[in-house]
């Protein structure tokens, strides 16, 4: 079995880890990849932008599946071009990922299908878009651009200054260029936040198990926005009750939407959702694997990954598949940022690693090798380091030693991934006693 694998973060190392650990006689590809894939995987120069040659490279090499870790070639539509050359890929058609490129798209689908989000207008004017805040929605708002704008398009604005502020950023100063030629004004919402992904054929769910991303740089989720400094899972709050209800009331009728559209969705949707007092609701879509929920993520997986996205890539039906199974236990992920991040990441810093073990996983997401094949930092986001544990505590301990040892001048990292299921623990534990 031949797997090409698209991108060159700690997702795609991490999955390709957990195939590689499923089925050690795969054998895998990564294009670009990264120093870190390199140890698992034959690395091709070819960048997730270059479509053609990206597609040409899976004829040539007759791989049997082509999975896309990032959302960029989704929504340029490399999956459509496999599928027209009969070569199955793991992940959405360019019209199917638009659950992500579009936020307004997503939300018009939401909006016909009942499907709990909060209160949002489009705006295709910075005038509307003022007038909306101003005579609708007050502050606190979210200010969201409409497309994809590398994760920093959706802004949390706490005054009515900062509302116009981020409007006249998006559509005046277009600092997400076309990303910003929507614009979303959306009531906030107040609650906690949970990232449940699951695998589909566009139809049925496989889900998996419910994480917790930490966007803000610093501890006590202060400091600005970054991709995402850490992430644990499984999260307390995430009951089977909750995920039960997130399936039958989120997932499946968002599907049913796609599918409605003519733009059926397969491979990972991931649901960004905020546990609010009305119960859950949306605040995103995402049409792939999230970083870094799934460095956290996988290594807890006990069944089959490739089973499942083979079957979907092939156009298989996965209703009949049992349930995923985990280990017990939890993991949790901690990133290791260069100097600068996330506004200017210094690169070219020379890195020592500690090594993976039986309850410890090293990602590699920004890192390269120099001339003299040195290891060094190459881009904001280094490393993530995942703990396993037989308790949350454990495992967040283990995370956290490792990222320490990470080398490198002028890391930066977050040293209480997880504080809110901490809190929650000594909570219990005070009311146990
Ligand atoms: N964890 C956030 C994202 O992957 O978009």
């Amino acid at each position: 079995m031949k797997i090409l694998l698209v991108g060159n973060g700690g997702r795609e190392h991490a999955l390709a880890d957990a195939l590689s650990r499923e089925n050690v006689s795969l054998e895998l590809l990564a294009a670009p990849g990264n120093p870190g894939l390199a140890q698992l995987a034959r690395v091709l120069p070819v960048k997730v932008t270059e479509l053609d040659t990206l597609v040409a490279l899976a004829g040539e090499e007759q791989v049997d599946l082509v999975i896309v870790g990032p959302e960029a070639p989704l929504a340029d539509g490399l999956v459509d071009r496999l599928q027209h050359r009969g070569i199955p890929a793991f992940g959405p058609t360019r019209e199917a990922a638009q659950i992500e490129t579009s936020k307004h798209v997503a939300k018009t689908l939401m909006a016909r299908s009942d499907v709990p989000t909060a209160r949002a207008e489009t705006h295709r004017t910075a005038l509307d878009a003022h007038a909306a805040v101003r005579e609708r929605f007050g502050a606190p708002v979210v200010i969201k651009a409409s497309g994809l704008a590398a994760g920093k398009g959706v802004i949390v604005c706490h005054t009515l200054a900062e509302a116009h502020a981020a409007i006249d950023r998006i559509m005046n100063d277009r600092a997400f260029g076309d990303a910003g030629n929507e614009v979303l004004v959306e009531a906030f919402m107040q609650g906690e936040e949970l990232s449940l992904f699951a695998m589909t054929d566009g139809t049925d769910v496989l889900t998996m198990l419910p994480a917790q991303d930490h966007k803000r740089l610093l501890n006590g989720d202060d400091g600005p926005n970054t991709g995402g400094m850490g992430a644990y899972t499984p999260v307390s709050l995430g009951t089977p009750a909750l995920l039960d209800d997130v399936t039958e009331r989120i997932l499946l009728p968002t599907l049913h939407a796609l599918r409605k559209r003519g733009a059926p969705f397969t491979g990972l949707l991931y649901a960004g959702l905020m546990l609010t007092e009305e119960g859950p609701q949306v605040v995103e879509f995402n049409c792939r694997f999230g970083d870094p929920e799934t460095q956290a993520i996988l290594p807890m997986l006990e069944s089959s990954l490739l089973d499942p996205m083979l079957a979907i890539a092939r156009g298989a039906r996965i209703g009949n598949m049992s349930p995923l199974v985990w280990r017990a236990g939890a993991s949790v992920t901690t990133v290791v940022a260069a100097a600068n991040y996330p506004d200017a990441p210094r690169t070219g810093d020379e890195l020592t690693l500690p090594d993976d073990d039986s309850t410890r996983r090293v990602y590699h997401a920004g890192t390269a090798r120099d001339a003299n094949g040195r290891l060094i930092t190459g881009g904001g986001r280094v490393v993530a380091v995942t703990g396993l544990g037989a308790t949350f505590e454990d495992a967040r301990r283990i995370s956290r030693d490792g990222a320490e040892s990470v080398g490198f001048e002028g890391a930066q990292m977050r040293t209480d991934i997880g504080w809110r299921e901490a809190e929650r623990i000594a909570a219990a534990s005070t009311e146990a006693e």
